[in-house]
């Protein structure tokens, strides 16, 4: 990575402005569910405090807009469920505060007085309009808070927002280890994979996903199709899909990626068998049947065990992997069989050394699910953001970082 990260840094006295994505999910009674995040925070936070620093966090949770009132604003998207999770996740810092704050007399006042050791955890930046506009005045008042500011929000780096990008403009500017961790691992195997290279893609449609196969299909040597989007793959090499859903208006560009891949020697691997339902619910009726043998009224939601054994060879034969995107409706548990068995070859991959990454979104769920997050090399914490890199996008977030 060619930005500066906190190892450029003699943090002795100072005081980090980090960025962190605490945009974590909260159950019914408003606690940190899945704090996978906050977790994924602590190597940034814990350098920071060992070196001398006193570190004042910002990060958004949601889309607080939606609210219909102040109380529902604040019940469902303050930052305090995160800031406890954090305190209970680090017991080292000398103190966890938190704020009602988030920039202007009330935040300084805050951040004042803080020693090195402790830290403080301002409240959500979107409670304040200026922050998705990118407004100068709001990223202003954000750089009075630090002497430095730390860029460990991978998740939105995608975002070019005030306490993301803007506030970055002011500031000396660096990476934190989740973020430089992220950038190595999506970014770096993109830039120099080992052979074979594999892609899997899944998910519901081709339109979320054109940009991934577009940039991928100059680097890849198989690209491995699963999900609701290879219903239109199928259908544009002239099958019958049924009731299975398919983006009529996407065929010919399915067609199109075909050709292209084509041209540039990649394998496009589509599936051969399918499991089929009667209607698209866990309890409806089911069997595996050829993709070219799907009843009228019937319709594809998981790859069937034919195509599961030929991509998990493939996958399990690679030596960098990339996976975005479910094989199939793995909510529901009758057809979550295909993307557990990727999960599994992908663990297996990663034990006979090949670089495997797991690019953010439902793919992440269904590691998780699996039981195998911790058997392959990355998982990542970014769902938005890891797309717009598969895209080979530039991440404003990091752009704005200081160079090496
Ligand atoms: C995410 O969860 O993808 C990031 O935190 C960004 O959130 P956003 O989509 O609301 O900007």
């Amino acid at each position: 990575m060619n930005k500066q990260t906190i190892r450029d840094v003699d943090w002795n006295g100072k005081r980090a402005l980090v960025r962190v994505d605490f945009n974590v999910p909260l159950d019914d009674e408003g606690n940190v569910s899945d704090d996978t995040r906050i977790r994924e925070s602590l190597p940034t936070i814990r350098y920071l405090l060992e070196h001398g620093a006193s570190v004042v966090l910002m990060s958004h949770l949601g889309r607080p807009q939606k609210a219909k009132s102040e109380e529902e604003k604040i019940r469902k998207f303050s930052l305090k469920p995160a800031a406890e999770r954090l305190f209970e996740l680090l017991p080292e810092a000398s103190i966890v505060h938190k704020t009602r704050a988030i920039s202007g007399e009330a935040a300084e006042a805050a951040v004042r007085n803080l020693l090195p050791g402790a830290v403080l955890l301002l409240e959500n930046t979107r409670f304040d309009d200026r922050e998705e506009a990118n407004d100068p005045t709001m990223a202003e008042e954000l750089a009075r808070l630090g002497d430095v500011y730390v860029n460990d929000a991978f998740g939105s780096a995608h975002r070019a927002h005030a306490s993301t990008e803007g506030v970055a403009h002011h500031l000396p500017a660096v990476a934190g280890f989740l973020m430089e961790k992220e950038l190595n691992f999506l970014q770096g195997t993109l830039e120099n994979p080992e052979k074979p290279f594999v892609t899997i893609i899944g998910g519901a449609k081709i339109s979320d996903k054109i940009g991934v196969i577009e940039n991928l299909l100059g680097d890849v040597d198989a690209l491995l199709i699963g999900g609701g989007m290879a219903n239109t793959f199928l259908a544009a090499k002239g099958y019958d899909m049924a009731d299975s859903l398919v983006e009529q208006d996407s065929i010919d560009l399915a067609r199109t990626l075909m050709q292209k891949a084509a041209a540039a020697n990649v394998d496009l691997i589509l599936p051969v068998d399918a499991v089929i339902a009667d209607a698209f619910s866990a309890d409806a009726q089911r069997q595996t049947v050829a993709v070219d043998a799907i009843p009228g009224g019937w319709r594809m939601l998981d790859i069937g065990p034919d195509t599961v054994v030929h991509y998990a060879d493939v996958v399990r034969n690679a030596k960098t992997v990339i996976w975005n995107g479910p094989m199939g409706v793995f909510e529901m548990e009758p057809f979550a069989a295909g993307t557990r068995a990727i999960a599994q070859a992908m663990a297996e991959a990663t034990d006979n050394g090949a670089t495997t990454v797991i690019g953010g979104g439902d793919s992440v769920a269904a590691i998780e699910q699996a039981g195998l997050a911790d058997k392959v090399s990355h998982v990542s914490t970014g769902g938005g953001a890891s797309l717009e890199l598969l895209e080979g996008k530039i991440l404003p977030g990091v752009a704005v970082l200081n160079d090496k």
